[in-house]
């Protein structure tokens, strides 16, 4: 039986992903490397320095890592500055609904994101105060596709991995739930991710507390 539910944050409870596409376009359009929106959907989940080295595959030239740094920190500078404006309206639609449901529900919750700038984010949005427990980038050394990040979420739980449900926007996510035994939720681009559990094109499309209730029994084994 699912007891836990961990959430991705960029994409699935609100729509930084957006942000992170346009501060990562400026930094690549001010050292004349390519970048689009094609570009931009490998980049989901995926953490700043990694998502750094995709992009800079499309450079003219070679970058040495002090140079590195630099471009990863303009970008963050960009990006903090855009997601200034972000208020709890700007929560994506039945994402609160869905926290709140779970809550009540006697669900655990958890946010198992790759961002460093997550606590900034849920203070922005509101939702600080909303989480049993929280692994962020700053809490882990690789990123998803790695599991890392959603096995320390369930550990803050403790709750052990087969217990837990991962809602995910980005395949890298999914892939990274899949390799914690953690069952997966594919929203927004995940939404058609053939490796997810269950899919759904927005949280507004589902009530996860009463898909959770309709699965009492797993069979896990046969589901991975
Ligand atoms: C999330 C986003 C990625 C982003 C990563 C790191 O997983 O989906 O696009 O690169 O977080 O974010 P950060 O805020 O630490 O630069
Ligand atoms: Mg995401």
């Amino acid at each position: 039986m699912i007891s836990a539910v961990i959430f991705d944050l960029d994409g699935v409870l609100v729509s930084t992903d957006e942000f992170h596409y346009l501060a990562w376009k400026q930094m690549a359009a001010d050292e004349g490397i390519k970048f689009d929106r094609e570009i931009n959907e490998h980049l989901r989940g995926i953490s700043r320095m990694d998502s750094l080295e995709l992009i800079l595959r499309n450079a003219r030239r070679h970058y040495t890592e002090e140079e590195k740094n630099g471009l990863a920190k303009k970008k963050n500078k960009i990006y903090v500055e855009l997601i200034q404006s972000l208020k709890p309206e700007d929560m994506l639609p039945g994402a609160k609904r869905t926290v709140e449901e779970l809550r009540t529900g006697g669900i655990k919750i958890a946010i198992g994101s790759s961002s460093k700038n997550t606590p900034s984010i849920l203070n922005q949005i509101g939702l600080t105060d909303y989480f049993d427990a929280v692994a962020d980038g700053n809490h882990i050394t690789r990123s998803k596709p790695d599991p890392e990040v959603f096995l320390l979420a369930a550990k803050r739980l403790n709750k052990p991995f087969d217990e837990c449900l991962v809602i995910e926007d980005a395949q890298s996510g999914v892939e990274a739930a899949v390799s914690a035994g953690m069952q997966v939720l594919g929203v927004g681009s995940a939404s058609s991710s053939p490796q997810a559990t269950i899919r759904s094109k927005s949280l507004n499309d589902i009530s996860v507390l009463d898909w959770i209730k309709s699965n009492p029994v797993m069979d896990y084994n046969k589901k991975l």
